[in-house]
């Protein structure tokens, strides 16, 4: 068999690799694009120094997430991308990785850790099982009903709270992001309890979402996220929890028969860095990219909530899908079967947490 040219033998091999070793191939990749992007500069005409500024910037930051760019995360890096390439004139260029291409659910953190990445997105229920309990707060089931509900907690006081206490696992938090209320699907309608009994639900690995699809009757299996469609597919798994945006553009449509909208809990996500890198950065640097980072995440709040909408239109109108609704009944029974769940994990997330999310943000006004 011929060998692959080194760019495509690189982009082949990342898949596969370790934190470490995919790290040591980015880079190189890196300079080998930026070393193309010299030479076409200078058949161009452009004098060297200039063709080297236009495209080798003095800094770069890379961030990795598992999802595809057309989700709430994706979206929200690539405009932070944008943010900073304008704001530093290209002197600091954002790389996304999207869709678990550098670093997956296993070795993200690691990665992190290591300074192998500067910055991820995970989803808050990864927070939990990254030794961050209070954060299993957000993946209680049927605790949060609506999005404002969810954003009192991560835009104000108890938010910066959480954020804080990323550090002591050596992460620094720099804010939430939306994706929003996940919905169940299967090879069948998921509204009464009896409907869960036996099946194979895919997780996202948080002991909160463990004992959720256990109460219901179905055995939890924990998954990357990257490995979920595959597994449906395979009938390793029978069904799965998410929010549309990521239902749809991880194609999970043509292996899952039926959704049904259950919105039993939320799916947000923390930007989080590398302390180390944020303590070293220039402080003015550090400024942009804070800037550019609010601004991104505000954009991105705001957007959440109409790219799930918009997953819901082009779901109904596809082929082969069927999205079912819960009459109330059925919403209050599930309700109630999940709800030992509160009680159990009270003391994992902390009695003074739960009291002031409840107190500040789900009373009624
Ligand atoms: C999941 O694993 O289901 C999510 O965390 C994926 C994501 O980042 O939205």
């Amino acid at each position: 068999m011929r060998a692959l040219p080194f760019p495509l033998r690189t982009l082949a091999r990342l898949g596969r690799r370790r934190a470490g070793e995919r790290a040591t191939e980015a880079r190189a990749l890196r300079q080998w694009v930026s070393g193309l992007w010299l030479c076409a500069g200078m058949v161009l005409g452009l004098p060297a120094e200039q063709a080297r500024a236009a495209t080798t910037p003095e800094k770069v930051v890379r961030l990795s997430h598992v999802v595809a760019p057309e989700t709430p995360k994706g979206r929200m890096a690539t405009r932070f991308q944008e943010l900073v390439a304008q704001a530093s004139d290209g002197r600091i260029r954002v790389e996304v990785y999207p869709d678990s291409q550098l670093y997956g659910d296993d070795d993200e953190m690691e990665a992190l850790q290591l300074g192998a990445v500067e910055i991820l997105a995970p989803s808050l229920s990864k927070l939990g099982a990254a030794g961050v309990p209070e954060f299993d707060v957000f993946d209680l089931p049927f605790l949060f009903d609506t999005l404002s509900q969810v954003r009192c907690v991560t835009q104000g006081p108890i938010g910066q709270r959480l954020l804080d206490s990323l550090a002591r696992q050596q992460m620094v938090g720099l804010g939430f992001l939306d994706n929003g209320f996940k919905q169940m699907s299967a090879q069948r309608p998921l509204r009464e309890v009896a409907d869960f009994r036996g099946l194979r639900l895919r997780i996202q690995s948080s002991r909160v979402l463990a004992a959720q699809m256990k109460a219901l009757g179905a055995h939890p299996v924990v998954l990357p996220f990257g490995e979920t469609r595959r597994a449906l597919a395979e009938g390793v798994v029978d069904g799965a929890e998410n929010p549309l945006s990521n239902f749809l553009t991880q194609g999970l449509a043509p292996v899952q028969r039926v959704i049904t909208l259950t919105d039993h809990g939320y799916l947000g996500y923390a930007v989080v860095t590398n302390p180390r890198f944020w303590a070293r950065l220039d402080p003015a640097d550090r400024a942009l990219l804070q800037r550019a980072l609010q601004q991104a995440l505000a954009e991105g709040n705001a957007q959440a909530a109409a790219l799930n909408a918009q997953a819901l239109a082009t779901l109904k109108q596809t082929a082969g899908v069927r999205v079912v609704g819960l009459s109330a009944p059925q919403r209050v029974a599930l309700r109630r079967a999940v709800q030992p769940v509160q009680a159990d994990f009270a003391r994992r997330v902390g009695a003074p947490l739960l009291r002031d999310v409840t107190n500040q943000c789900l009373q009624p006004r």
